[in-house]
């Protein structure tokens, strides 16, 4: 048996910071709309999702004290690729200068925890350290003069990397689901842009969300008091703060950046477990939720003991 031990973590975002007052000086919009519906405050604004995601990828790789030549598989979940074909991980492959595999995983703002139990799989079935990456930039697929939309997204990275121990590791437990009869509650054409029934998704949202994330941690054997901190998925604070309420996890164990990025799709995750690291609230040993949605729909749970 081999289980997983997730390393290190290491982020990207563009440098260009687009406040709410910016938005609200082009569209009919507010800060006091934007703040008091959704949490956000500010977002980061460009560069290309294989520059994120290299960037993010190579602060991973350095935090673990690994190079390139070490890694057997480069994940990238992306709902952003930069081309439909080739795969985006292609690209950070090559970057980063990886001899491994590597190629594209699209579970929308799951993604990135459906990335981590597909690198967990991988690993299990004899792979190497496996890079994974969650990077997105929504801003290439939003219409700017969409207030409902464009107030929302981000862009950015987050990587971990994942390596091979003898035993059961520290992923405890996970779950990954989709009800596509969903899927057009948010969607994309080739093409066109981002649209969504809002209203719909936070509805269907905190309830697939809490439970979900009840069922990681039953099959975890832990309860909600156990828990060190959620890492949830950053679309709207008030879904954050109604799925901590259902579970009975205070905010104060509980990652939240949507202020400062938005909604970054798969890199949310990566981003707030990231900054939860910078700041001290998870070391070695932490027992860390990471919940997540999005388009399809999908959405996905996991219980994961920190390694470090
Ligand atoms: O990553 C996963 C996928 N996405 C999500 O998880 C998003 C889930 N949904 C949400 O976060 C929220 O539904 C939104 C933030 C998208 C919208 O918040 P809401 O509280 O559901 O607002 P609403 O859609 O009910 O709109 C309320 C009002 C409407 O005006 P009327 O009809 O009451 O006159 C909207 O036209 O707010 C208006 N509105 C805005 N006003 C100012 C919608 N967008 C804006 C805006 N600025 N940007």
């Amino acid at each position: 048996m081999t289980g997983i031990k997730v390393r290190s973590c290491g982020i990207s975002v563009p440098d260009k910071v687009v406040t709410n007052d910016d938005l609200s000086a082009r569209l009919d919009t507010s800060d006091a709309w934007i703040s008091e519906r959704t949490g956000i405050r500010e977002r980061r604004v460009g560069g290309t999702t294989s520059g994120l995601a290299t960037e993010a990828g190579r602060r991973a790789l350095e935090a673990a004290g690994l190079s390139a030549s070490d890694v057997s598989m480069v994940i990238l979940a992306t709902t952003t690729p930069d081309a439909m074909v080739p795969g985006t991980a292609t690209t950070v492959q090559d970057a980063l200068g990886v001899t491994g595999g590597a190629f594209d995983v699209n579970a929308a703002c799951s993604g990135f925890v459906y990335g981590l139990v597909t690198g967990a799989g991988l690993i299990a079935a004899g792979a190497g350290p496996v890079l994974l990456i969650g990077a997105d930039t929504l801003s290439r697929i939003t219409d700017w003069d969409d207030r409902s939309m464009a107030v929302l997204v981000g862009d950015g990275a987050g990587a971990v990397v994942l390596e091979p121990v003898p035993g059961d590791g520290d992923l405890l437990s996970w779950n990954l689901n989709a009800d596509g009869s969903l899927r057009h509650l948010l969607k994309c054409d080739h093409g066109g842009y981002l649209s969504m029934d809002g209203k719909e998704i936070f509805r269907k949202a905190v309830r697939v969300v809490v439970e979900s994330a009840e069922r990681a941690l039953a099959d975890a054997g832990l309860g909600a008091a156990e828990v060190d901190l959620l890492v949830p998925h950053q679309a709207n604070l008030r879904i954050i703060q109604a799925a901590c309420q259902r579970l009975g996890i205070p905010e104060e164990r509980t990652a939240v950046v949507i202020d400062r990025y938005g909604n970054t799709s798969s890199a949310s995750i990566p981003l707030a477990l990231h900054d939860a690291i910078d700041h001290g609230r998870i070391t070695p040993g932490s027992r860390l939720l990471l919940t997540g949605f999005g388009g399809g729909m999908t959405w996905a749970s996991a219980v994961l003991r920190w390694g470090g």
